[in-house]
Order: C-alpha cells, then sequence, then structure tokens
C-alpha cells in the first residue's frame, strides 16, 4: 500500500500519518520532518533549506525529490510506505510517476482555510521525533513532553499567523493542482478534516479499502 496524504497546512497529514503508521504497519516519510532535522543539525541540506522553510515557501522540487528516492528505497519500505507533504506541485507528482515510484491511493484531507489558524496556534511539535499535538484537541499526556519518545515540545516558526497565511497561498496555488492530477489516475479520495482525529482516520482507512 504506497500512499499520498494530500492537504493544507494544518489540515492533519501529520496527525493522519501517525495513526496509519500504527494501523497499517507501514512507514510515514514527511518532508517537512526530514527537512526540519536537517534543519536542527545544521547539515548543508538544513543550510540550504531554512530561510524557505521559515518563509513558508517551498523548497525546490530536486532537493525533495533526492531525498524522497533515497528514502523510499530503504528496506522498510518495501510493503509500503505513506507519504506526508509530498508530491507538492504537479512537477514532483510527474518525477515521481517517471521515477517508477507507484502509488495506489491519494487522500486528500479536506479543510477550510478559516479552521486552519486555530489549529496552529494550538500546534506543539516534538523538537526530537516530529510527532504533532494540539493543546485541545490532542494534547500530550504531559505537558510539553512527547508521548512517543519523551523529546520536548516546540511550537513552530512557520505556524506565525502571517506565515501561516503565506502556505495557504502556496497550497492553493501550487499543491491544489494535485488533486485533478490524481483524480484523473482513479486514485484520489476526499475525506472531511474537520471533524474529530478518530473520525477522520476511520473515513480515510475505509476510503483506501483497509481491513484493519
Ligand atoms: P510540512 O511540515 O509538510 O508542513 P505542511 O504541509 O504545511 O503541513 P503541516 O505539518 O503544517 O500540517 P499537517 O497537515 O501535517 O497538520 P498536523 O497533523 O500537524 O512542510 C513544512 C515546510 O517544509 C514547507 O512549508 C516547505 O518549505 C517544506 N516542504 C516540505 N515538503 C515539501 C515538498 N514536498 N516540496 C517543497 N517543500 C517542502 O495538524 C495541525 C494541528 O491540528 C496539530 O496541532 C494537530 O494536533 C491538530 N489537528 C489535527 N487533526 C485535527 C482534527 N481532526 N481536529 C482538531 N485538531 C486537529
Amino acid at each position: 500500500m504506497n500512499l499520498i496524504l494530500l492537504g493544507a497546512p494544518g489540515a492533519g497529514k501529520g496527525t493522519q500519518a501517525e495513526l496509519l503508521v500504527k494501523k497499517l504497519s507501514i512507514p510515514a516519510i514527511s518532508t517537512g520532518n526530514m527537512l526540519r532535522e536537517a534543519m536542527n543539525n545544521g547539515s548543508q541540506l538544513g543550510q540550504q533549506v531554512k530561510k524557505i522553510m521559515e518563509e513558508g515557501s517551498l523548497v525546490p522540487d530536486d532537493v525533495v525529490l533526492d531525498i524522497v528516492a533515497e528514502r523510499v528505497s530503504k528496506d522498510d519500505c518495501a510493503n509500503g510506505f505513506i507519504l506526508d507533504g509530498v508530491p507538492r506541485t504537479l512537477a514532483q507528482a510527474l518525477a515521481l510517476d517517471e521515477r517508477g515510484i507507484q502509488i495506489d491511493h491519494v487522500v486528500s484531507i479536506e479543510i477550510d482555510d478559516s479552521v486552519i489558524e486555530g489549529r496552529m496556534t494550538g500546534r506543539r511539535v516534538c523538537s526530537k521525533c516530529g510527532a504533532s499535538y494540539h493543546v485541545v484537541a490532542n494534547p500530550p499526556k504531559v505537558e510539553g513532553v512527547c508521548d512517543a519518545c519523551g523529546g520536548e515540545l516546540t511550537i513552530r516558526k512557520d505556524d506565525a499567523a502571517e506565515t501561516v497565511r503565506h502556505r495557504l497561498q502556496v497550497y492553493h496555488q501550487q499543491t491544489e493542482v494535485l488533486k485533478s492530477y490524481y483524480a484523473k489516475q482513479n486514485k484520489l479520495c476526499m475525506v472531511e478534516g474537520n471533524q474529530s482525529i478518530e473520525n477522520a482516520n476511520r473515513d480515510i482507512l475505509q476510503a483506501i479499502g483497509a481491513n484493519v
């Protein structure tokens, strides 16, 4: 099962990816988390993408595609993977096809822009493993501490209100077109994102025909 999670910033892609990892026993590949890790490590890649990510614009396609191609070739992806946050442009989607990276289902998590701001201001992310929480909708067991790995929970720099508005603009201009691209391939399903995390997860599993 090779799956893509599509959706605006804050739609719940990362949250749903974490749940699907447990239910489907396949890894999630979050380009956002991988790039943030590179930034935190101060690697050459991290330095290259820092300014772009902090302003909420997209990292160049070739940079992202190389990371993804390397990651999906690893042994743990043999039975499938969940792409969270990639592809993000038509060029990235075409490149995945050209590189022979097969996709079975594309789930678009639908949510209105007006809901996003509340989600972003309440979001906390683990500085170690990237797990995503919300102070009200999905709080950690211990405030400020990641349930999964004990890492410190922090606020993402690109969750500032003005940057979120720019990220939403980028989504509508460059990413939303992927819905029609995958609809033409009969791979697209749309799931309501403005409902509880559990119900959205149930709908995703149903949409992809997962019997879990
Ligand atoms: P990335 O990390 O991918 O950010 P994004 O797509 O903007 O998505 P988010 O992580 O903000 O949101 P999400 O949908 O995962 O929501 P979440 O589950 O956390 O990318 C960051 C940057 O990296 C980009 O701007 C770009 O610069 C670069 N980049 C990454 N990939 C790239 C690519 N392919 N090409 C080029 N550049 C790339 O949920 C949000 C909040 O809501 C959380 O607090 C959560 O707990 C809460 N929540 C979730 N579901 C619900 C619910 N049902 N009800 C209530 N609250 C909920």
